[in-house]
């Protein structure tokens, strides 16, 4: 339930940080605008050069992109899921000041894809960091959709197709997709007819008004038949002038063919006769509305070319058309006709090109995860001895031993140290219960397990000095050792007591590793296998199958535990098949050949190996060993001699 709300929250994360990623590195120039006009609500209007407010525009952009991709897959869960929480915070308060204060009237989350009012964002904000709050709280409840050794390159990939692919080409050329009211194939005409018989239209801002003679001359233009060039500079002192030639080529083959060609701007009479001094231009100025300007193209300046009315054609100055386009005339070239590339083919060419390639590198990733699993088994002689596949383990219980500062440095370095090298096996540290909610905030539990070594009997109440299981599971932990000899004989806990503690411990979510083991006396007495047998009727036996099989057990002679005297590999390997016996007795063979039982007892990185190649021994609990890294590794790289 908890991991379906997470992968819910997940999924509504990155879908929502990709689109608006996405939408605002189409069009980089409008989200710089956004940018602007909130820092004018700000009131530090032009404070910010234009260079920063485009770059800020970029890079927003990008990083939204990238983190939606990393939810997605669910890469650097932890990182990301902190940042993701931290930006919606910023953002959801932002948007809370927009809508008390409206200074803007649309937040341009989405660019101009989907223009939501100042309120619609603020609960769309609120919805967004809930589902932040609940992946931040659980982030390695997000399964992983590729493996850590690929996730460099899907988050190369992703940034160099958003920041070259989308930004950049945007930047240099023209938008890819154009939310715009003056996309390619929008029929102005109609579009400022309806607006002339009143009714709403983003066309109310468009004019065209002769600057010499101060005539409005948007009518007859719209309404003429055949082709119009109109060359778009809402600023010609900021016009980008390195490609002057091709634009005077392009006016004087209009003026050979007939075609009117006009330049639209807002600047002053000083700009304009400055253009026309640097440029020699002969072509008629018209004075238009910037904002419109700036909404018809994303350059400076572009140009348009309307056919009856309808704009057919968007250049940047970065590729204008050359010579060799403008032979011949328009209604006769491929120029003069509506471009054949549709949004479906763009949608196409970047599913071909983006989504497609992630999805092969997945299917591949997962591929070999998967063909690995297979070799290593097939490769295994351990495995081939042991045909059923129960878990193996190494359990590490470090007692009373390790102040926290100590604690927290034996994790680090033991996470770090097989985060780089990965083990074959499951492994667990148990720590003393102060450790548990510093370690669980670092540790890579997919690699280590984090338990406790003890909790309480009882649910909750006026039990001085008592932790119960619900405390520990509210840790991050995710066992914890019941039954251990030194609790049995220093602490009395009897069968029953403990039978509470396996209950309690497995209601709040718990995995049990239950100890049981034989003293010397017993031993030699020849009583041990009636004692273990004792000892897990009286704690466990009375589970049902399903909760059986959640239980790990742990062997350990008290004679062999901390006296640096072990059980030899045949001694231990008679009593787990005994042990095993016993379950199979009592819940049948297919749960024994499930239960994965440990052995405990002065196990070192030594001993380790042939202990572990026994048929029935599935992994150690490791006191002494298990207080230093290097100790506890040569343990673990058991399973992989
Ligand atoms: P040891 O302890 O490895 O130090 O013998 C094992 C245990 O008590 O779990």
């Amino acid at each position: 339930m908890k991991k379906l709300a997470v992968n819910i929250a997940r999924l509504i994360l990155a879908v929502a940080f990709i689109l608006s990623g996405f939408v605002k590195a189409v069009d980089p120039l409008g989200t710089q605008y956004k940018i602007q006009d909130y820092l004018v609500a700000m009131g530090l209007g032009r404070l910010i050069p234009d260079f920063m407010t485009l770059s800020a525009s970029v890079l927003l952009s990008t990083i939204e992109f990238i983190l939606g991709i990393c939810l997605l897959f669910a890469i650097r869960r932890r990182m990301v899921s902190k940042i993701v929480l931290v930006l919606m915070t910023a953002m959801t308060l932002l948007t809370l000041w927009l809508a008390l204060t409206d200074p803007i009237s649309d937040c341009g989350c989405f660019g101009d894809a989907l223009v939501l009012t100042n309120w619609q964002t603020f609960w769309k904000n609120i919805v967004l960091l809930t589902a932040a709050v609940i992946v931040w709280r659980y982030p390695l409840l997000m399964p992983r959709l590729i493996g850590e050794t690929n996730q460099w390159i899907v988050m190369n990939y992703s940034g160099v197709f958003i920041l070259l692919v989308i930004a950049g080409r945007s930047l240099y050329t023209l938008p890819q997709f154009d939310f715009r009211p003056y996309h390619v194939g929008t029929d102005l005409r109609q579009g400022w007819q309806r607006m002339m018989e009143g009714e709403d239209s983003p066309y109310a801002e468009f004019f065209m008004e002769l600057a010499d003679e101060g005539e409005d001359i948007t009518e007859n233009v719209l309404n003429r038949e055949g082709y119009t060039f109109l060359l778009v500079s809402p600023h010609l002192e900021q016009a980008d002038d390195s490609q002057l030639d091709a634009l005077n080529q392009i006016y004087e083959y209009s003026l050979d063919n007939g075609y009117p060609f006009y330049c639209l701007t807002a600047s002053t009479e000083k700009g304009i006769n400055h253009w026309r001094n640097i440029t020699g231009a002969e072509y008629p100025f018209c004075n238009t509305d910037d904002i419109t300007l700036k909404t018809i193209i994303r350059s400076n300046p572009g140009l348009l070319l309307l056919k009856d009315g309808v704009i057919i054609r968007k250049w940047s100055h970065n590729n204008l058309p050359d010579e060799q386009d403008l032979t011949g005339e328009l209604e006769t070239s491929e120029l003069g006709q509506l471009p054949s590339d549709t949004v479906a083919t763009k949608i196409l060419w970047i599913l071909t090109w983006f989504v497609l390639p992630l999805v092969l590198l997945t299917l591949a990733d997962r591929l070999w995860a998967w063909s690995g699993w297979l070799r290593k088994r097939n490769n295994n002689p351990l495995n081939k001895e042991k045909v059923i596949m129960r878990k193996k383990i190494v359990a590490g219980n470090w007692k009373m031993n390790m102040n926290l500062q100590d604690g927290i440095a034996l994790a680090k370095e033991l996470n770090e140290t097989l985060k780089a090298d990965k083990p074959n096996c499951g492994v667990v540290i148990c720590t003393p219960f102060i450790h548990l909610a510093s370690i669980a905030q670092f540790l890579d539990q997919d690699i280590i397990g984090l338990g406790a070594e003890n909790c309480a009997d009882k649910e909750k109440g006026a039990f001085t000095g008592e932790v119960s299981a619900e405390m520990v599971k509210s840790t991050g932990a995710q066992y914890v050792i019941l039954g251990h000899s030194e609790r049995r004989e220093y602490y009395k806990e009897t069968p029953e007591i403990l039978k509470e503690k396996v209950l309690l411990a497995q209601k709040n979510g718990l995995k049990v590793i239950f100890c049981i083991g034989e003293s010397l006396a017993e031993r030699e007495a020849g009583k041990q296998n009636e004692v273990v047998k004792a000892e897990l009727e009286g704690s466990v036996f009375n589970l049902s199958e399903e909760d059986f099989r959640k239980i790990v057990i742990a062997y350990e002679p008290i004679w062999a535990i901390g006296t640096g005297k072990t059980a030899t590999a045949e001694q231990a390997e008679e009593i787990h098949a005994y042990i095993r016996s016993i379950i199979a007795e009592k819940y049948g063979n297919a749960v024994a050949e499930d239960t994965t039982i440990l052995y405990g007892g002065s196990c070192k990185a030594s001993n380790a190996p042939e202990l572990f190649a026994k048929p029935d021994i599935d992994g150690g609990l490791i006191g002494g060993a298990s207080l230093k890294c290097a100790d506890f590794k040569g343990i673990i790289d058991a399973w992989k001699k």
